[in-house]
């Protein structure tokens, strides 16, 4: 699973309730972008995967009529986008249905899928029943690497996909999540999205929450790294002006300013766990002291009008005072709480990305160590070995890791993929 796209992010930006942070507890408007997360099952094990690493532990799924009435509750408030996600989407048998009613109701229905199991015939029958347009997410340009990523030989069958996508008449866009590893691919994944026919490409640099935050220090890029990149993006970007669409993601720890995350905790967004949990953003379920409310028991309506979890961070009324007084607040809502949780152990602290954070000497201290890792040999290309241990010291998103890290005396984590993939 993808987190939601910039592109998706900006959309919501546009739309966001004006002033709304403004208020210290404004009155919410409507959860525009719904973000229906069906499953957390997967065939890929990315290292930088953005479910919940105690994903095992949440395998109940919601039933074909508990989405439908969730979709029903969320457009009768106003939601308009509607992310089809997971895990992998596609694992959902009943993945028509589910967007041909979305469709019944009005809503813009993008499937965001690693592309496995989407034959000539599902492509066709989504389109029958509606769905409006595919992000297809690659891990690199290489065979060698995408399978290592995802720790699956996928790559020659996401090639096949992305021509179903084209034959099929479906807006494209390409997703690929970037890092120290496939950086300097960068000039070669743009070649292949151009290939392909994108309409959109994405170019994701690695934000550090789930899987990717215990894998950062082999994922972080050095400065040097990501300037380097941003050239090649820029000198493409002019070549293909009008053909195709290039979107640079710049990461979060490089960056001098707070990201507004999710247009404002609250404000238009909201996640669907597989499971029924609620959430203000796809990472939100680690935070502790939260009890996040089930759409099982509540309305959406309740959900986001009156539960303390959409409530919490809403407005100004628990920023610091780092924040109150800085005139960017307005803009930037405060930042990412889970970016302020994982790095501080508080999600209530300034975003430690903002120079002003009393925190902020722990991003550097990661950037630092990248750039020392830079001058370090990077084994590449890295080969996927099935049920061998990996290179590179990362951890695979998979269902062993994910019950060791809930449970640390259940097992060992293990830097491998599983025993038979791909
Ligand atoms: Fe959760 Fe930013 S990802 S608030």
């Amino acid at each position: 699973m993808n987190a939601p796209t910039e592109a998706q992010t900006l959309d919501m930006l546009q739309t966001a309730p004006a002033g709304a942070a403004a208020l210290s507890r404004p009155t919410p408007g409507a959860p525009m972008w719904l973000l229906a997360e069906l499953t957390y099952r997967c065939p890929l094990h990315c290292v930088f995967c953005s479910n919940p690493t105690d994903y095992a532990a949440h395998s109940a799924e919601l039933s074909t009529e508990d989405w439908l009435r969730v979709f029903r509750e969320a457009r009768a408030m106003g939601a308009v986008q509607l992310g089809l996600s997971g895990g992998e989407p596609l694992l959902r048998d009943d993945l028509e249905l589910l967007v041909a009613e979305a469709r019944k109701l009005g809503f813009y229905i993008n499937l965001i899928t690693s592309g496995i199991g989407l034959t000539e015939k599902r492509a066709a029958s989504l389109k029958e029943a509606g769905l409006d347009h595919i992000q297809l997410s690659f891990q690199d340009s290489t065979k060698e690497l995408n399978d290592f990523l995802s720790s699956t030989r996928t790559f020659d069958h996401k090639n096949k996909v992305a021509a179903i996508i084209k034959a099929q008449g479906y807006p494209m866009v390409l997703n690929c999540v970037m890092h120290r590893y496939n950086l300097p691919h960068v000039g070669r994944i743009i070649e292949m999205a151009e290939r392909m026919g994108a309409e959109f490409l994405e170019l994701a640099n690695t934000q550090y929450y789930g899987w990717a935050w215990h894998n950062r220090a082999a994922l972080m890029p050095s400065h040097a790294e990501l300037i380097a990149a941003e050239e090649v993006v820029d000198s493409h970007r002019a070549r293909l002006a009008g053909r195709m669409k290039i979107l640079w993601v710049s990461p979060d720890y490089y960056d001098a300013k707070v990201k507004p995350c999710m247009a404002g905790w609250g404000a238009v967004f909201m996640v669907i766990a597989p499971d029924g949990v609620a959430l203000p953003c796809h990472s939100a379920r680690m935070l502790p002291g939260f009890d996040f409310p089930k759409v099982t028991e509540h309305s959406i309506a309740s959900i986001w009008r009156d539960s303390d979890a959409f409530n919490r961070y809403r407005g100004t009324g628990w920023m610091s005072e780092t924040c109150l007084s800085c005139d960017e607040h307005p803009k930037d809502f405060g930042g990412c709480r889970c970016q302020a949780f994982l790095v501080t152990g508080s999600a209530e602290a300034t975003d430690p990305v903002c120079p002003k954070s009393p925190d902020r000497h722990r991003i550097d201290a990661a950037i630092t160590a990248a750039d020392q890792a830079a001058g370090l040999s990077t084994p590449q290309p890295l080969r996927f070995v099935p049920g061998a241990a990996q290179g590179g010291g990362m951890l695979f998103r998979t269902d062993a890791n994910s019950r060791a890290l809930v449970a640390p005396d259940s097992g060992e984590v293990e830097f491998a993929a599983p025993e038979g993939a791909g």
